[in-house]
């Protein structure tokens, strides 16, 4: 097994010359995980998952993933001020699992940043085209459809009768693009402000909810299942909570912003725990004031916060629901997109993947190949598949990441017992154990594709490091 030296990375952690600009201060990262976090799950998902899987107790599901997270977070602050390297669990897992399973996880976190940014960009589509028709204005479905569906019935993909191409989806995955190109410190100005709309939104559809709750839409509390795993009951809050996940990823996007952090080892956990935090306590709160003013079963629909704000009367209160949905969706996509070509640097830096994923602008100082790259990538899958089928398969790559960094903590307790760490997880090792558990756990309420995708990506992904990360790793070469 052939583990990165620890004095290497430190090494690597301190040194100046990669050419970003440290710029990141504690609240801009609180910030960046919020922007990371809210997003399509809260404002596209919480409704199928309550019309599909749990009813009222969606707020259930809520808790249980959060509780998975809040498990892999604590790992991951600890890891974050240890190792403040963008690579995040990438990272990790060459300091303590070696570099194929480090390299297995680089191209699992693909799936959670790549595709994420690509599933989110769906949901944004849905929400410009709602907004749009408010004014009268109609993009033609063909334009705004991906031209393949996935059938749950029949667990196969088909044609879409009408769909040619997501193009909103594609406009949004290109701005944000070009925005990352231009800068970092841009970008975190924007993310600032569009955080600062979108928890405006969210705390107004909460205020002005609360008031119209119907303590009858939350009972019962648990709908009796219906007869199937996963539809209802408590197997649905399960399901529920596997699908729900989806809305806390993100959180740990902080950690692969560690070189452009101003104090990385002090302020990254903060980010990461506080970021987390924040939301969990949003997210259940606006869960139980959605299924309290509209009855469960008629959340089913790609815009539910806006159903739930049609549903009081305040007609005025929708439009503005929807912006606060695009800025939100919006950050996601940036914080995402920001992620995914930090952690391509690091593993390129490793010679793990060619050398045009570290270039950094002269001018802008910003991975731009790899963001470009990135960029395309997800253009095109945004462009072509719809969110539910994107949604499950990032939620199960985020997953195994988040087990992978728990393991990583046994392992470097065991194997850095004295290296300093400016936040230390507690309760190890009940804690790191515990988030594996949970963490794989969620995992197999996932519908059976999610897994045949994973499968056959991990595939591809053992072949092209057999065939290229093999021979030009650099800790190979150097030995
Ligand atoms: N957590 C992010 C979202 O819900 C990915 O959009």
């Amino acid at each position: 097994m052939r583990v990165k030296p620890f004095e290497q990375l430190m090494i690597e952690a301190n040194h100046e010359g990669h050419g970003f600009k440290r710029a990141l201060s504690a609240s801009n990262l609180v910030f960046l995980g919020i922007g990371a976090i809210i997003g399509a799950g809260i404002f596209v998902l919480t409704g199928e998952v309550a019309a599909h899987y749990s009813g009222p107790a969606v707020a259930l599901s809520f808790i249980i993933s959060g509780i998975a997270c809040a498990l892999a977070g604590l790992c991951y602050a600890e890891l974050a001020s240890m190792i403040p390297i963008s690579g995040s669990a990438y990272t990790y897992t060459y300091a303590t699992m070696g570099e194929f399973f480090a390299w297995i996880i680089g191209w699992d976190l693909i799936i959670e940043y790549l595709f994420a940014a690509s599933t989110v960009s769906v949901g944004w589509s849905g929400y410009v085209v709602s907004f749009l028709a408010n004014f009268g204005l109609q993009i033609p479905p063909s334009l705004t459809t991906a031209p393949f569906l996935y059938n749950d019935a029949t667990g196969g993909f088909e044609m879409s009768p009408y769909g040619i191409i997501n193009l909103p989806a594609i406009f949004i995955v290109l701005a944000v693009s070009t925005l990352l190109v231009v800068g970092i410190k841009e970008s975190a100005r924007f993310n600032n402000i569009i955080v600062a709309v979108k928890i405006t939104v969210i705390t107004l559809f909460v205020i002005a909810g609360a008031a119209y709750i119907y303590t009858a839409n939350w009972h019962p509390f648990i709908p009796a299942n219906t007869g199937h795993f996963g539809s209802f009951g408590w197997s649905g809050i399960f399901r529920g909570a596997a699908v729900i996940f989806f809305a806390y990823i993100g959180f740990d996007a902080v950690s692969t912003a560690a070189q452009e952090a101003k104090n990385p080892q002090r302020d990254l956990p903060k980010g990461i725990l506080g970021s987390l935090l924040i939301c969990t306590i949003l997210y259940i709160i606006v869960s139980l004031v959605l299924t309290g003013i509209v009855p469960y079963t008629k959340l089913g629909v790609p815009d539910p916060i806006a159903v739930g704000v049609d549903a009081i009367g305040l007609k005025w209160l929708s439009p503005l629901i929807k912006i606060g949905a695009i800025a939100g969706l919006s950050s996601v996509i940036l914080v995402l997109l920001m992620g995914q070509p930090r952690i391509f640097y690091a593993m390129s830096k490793d010679g793990l993947l060619p050398s045009a994923f570290s270039k950094v602008h002269h001018k802008f100082r910003t991975p731009y190949m790899s963001t470009i790259i990135v960029g395309f990538i997800a253009m095109v899958l945004a462009g072509l598949f719809p969110i539910g089928v994107l949604s499950k398969l990032v939620s199960l790559g985020t997953l195994l990441a988040f087990a992978a960094v728990c393991i990583a903590i046994l392992v470097l307790r065991k194997t850095q017992p004295n290296t300093p760490r400016l936040f230390k997880t507690p309760f190890v090792p009940a804690v790191p154990i515990l988030g594996i558990i949970c963490c794989l756990g969620v995992t197999l309420f996932l519908n059976a594709y999610a897994w045949i995708a994973m499968i056959i990506w991990l595939s591809i992904g053992i072949v092209v490091y057999f065939f290229y990360g093999y021979k030009h790793s650099r800790l190979r070469n150097n030995e």
